[in-house]
């Protein structure tokens, strides 16, 4: 059965040339920059209204409330393992405690299979390679993006080839193991693993589709949902503030997308929110260039911090993300990994929610920001907890 996708074709984020989307396809041939997957929103908007939303009960439970904007064409491709439509938590109690009455956690670290965000990304991504004839998938990660891919593979039924850094979390490598998937462990971080995986798909005999975030197309589809759940849970009333902890940026660039492709919706009007970029003090490369108004992010030397997603030195979106923290008005923030313990235990204990570090980095952020004046206490402000804290238990016990 034909899903709503209103898919029409695929659009360089930087070269704007367009590519038919009915093919397996990484980055831009002309100027290897990621590609954006456009939609007939005219088409979109017809059946993707807020009251048609809200009767949705077939899908509530999944971001595949969204297919109008996602690129699934065959409901048989949509692989679902309950990924999205997460809590938003209006978080009272520690709203009182650090005087911003209205912040939120949107906590993507329960009911996202595999207990991260990666789960929104690879679902559409997977699912999307399943759909245009894909047997094996690679897929470099620092731990999360390796689990989701995993999962899907599995239960799809493709091959999936994950590379790790050597020293990531036992439970990473186990959960990777346990789905299924073939584990390669590299002397590196993230970057390091990419090259591998590279070179290993070159001398493979079955053909590996890289999964790659922003170097395939779809992740981002998935991520933006992130958006579009946002609006809706809020009464299509934006957040003043979005804080977001960023890696490779695929979240932030995502919703950024998801916002535009809303207002030309007609489903948003008023102002979009200011999106802030958290980065540890240990690997700040969009921090950096941020601060020193660059169009690109030098790499980062010596890139270590705990919390693995944000152990990034190098991202493709680099231009993506500091686009849209700047057309936003936003900011961006370096915490230390110090920071992140402290504010792991703060936000547990008074929502409820055990964050991973990259969660607790933007309760960090938000205390600098209200302390500085950038954020009002009377705004309303928005904290990304992208996965959950107890795949990462092993920091907290060797303290
Ligand atoms: C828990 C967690 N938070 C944040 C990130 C960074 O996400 P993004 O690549 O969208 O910036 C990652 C990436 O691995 C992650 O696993």
């Amino acid at each position: 059965m034909a899903t709503l996708s209103t898919l029409m074709h695929l659009e360089c984020s930087m070269c704007t040339k367009s590519f038919d989307a009915k093919q397996l396809i990484n980055m831009c041939p002309t100027c290897q920059s990621p590609l954006f997957a456009r939609y007939n929103l005219e088409k979109a908007k017809e059946t993707m209204t807020p009251k048609a939303l809200k009767e949705r009960t077939h899908n509530t439970g999944s971001l595949w409330r969204y297919e109008e904007v996602l690129p699934i064409q065959q409901k048989d491709y949509m692989l679902s393992l309950g990924e999205g439509w997460t809590m938003l938590h209006h978080a009272k109690r520690l709203g009182d405690h650090i005087g911003c009455p209205n912040t939120f956690i949107k906590d993507e670290g329960t009911h996202n299979a595999t207990g991260s965000f990666k789960a929104r990304g690879l679902s559409v991504a997977v699912s999307r390679a399943y759909e245009l004839g894909a047997k094996a998938l690679s897929v470099p990660s620092a731990g999360n993006a390796a689990g989701a891919t995993a999962a899907y593979a599995a239960a799809a039924g493709l091959q999936a080839h994950v590379y790790m850094p050597q020293d990531v979390p036992l439970v990473f490598r186990v959960e990777c193991e346990q789905l299924g998937a073939h584990v390669t462990l590299v002397d590196g971080l993230i970057n390091d693993c990419g090259q591998r995986a590279k070179r290993d798909a070159e001398k493979s005999s079955i053909q590996r589709f890289d999964l790659s975030t922003l170097k395939e197309p779809y992740r981002l589809e998935g991520k933006k949902t992130m958006g579009y759940e946002l609006a809706e849970q809020l009464d299509w009333k934006l957040p003043d503030v979005i804080i977001y902890p960023t890696g490779g940026g695929t979240g932030l660039v995502g919703m950024w997308k998801a916002f535009s492709e809303m207002k030309q919706m007609g489903l948003l009007d008023g102002k979009r929110p200011r999106m802030v970029s958290v980065q540890s003090t240990g690997c700040a490369p969009i921090i950096r260039a941020f601060q020193e108004g660059k169009k690109h992010a030098e790499p980062w030397e010596n890139a270590k911090t705990c919390a693995d997603g944000l152990r990034v030195p190098v991202a493709v979106g680099d231009f993506l993300i500091l686009d849209a923290l700047r057309e936003s008005g936003g900011t961006a923030v370096a915490v230390d990994d110090s920071e992140m313990f402290k504010y792991t235990k703060i936000m547990g204990s008074h929502t409820g929610i055990f964050p991973a570090p990259e969660g607790a980095a933007c309760l960090a952020a938000q205390i600098k920001l209200l302390k500085s004046g950038w954020i009002k206490s009377d705004e309303t402000v928005v904290l990304f907890n992208t996965g959950t804290g107890l795949k990462y238990f092993n920091i907290y016990t060797t303290m």
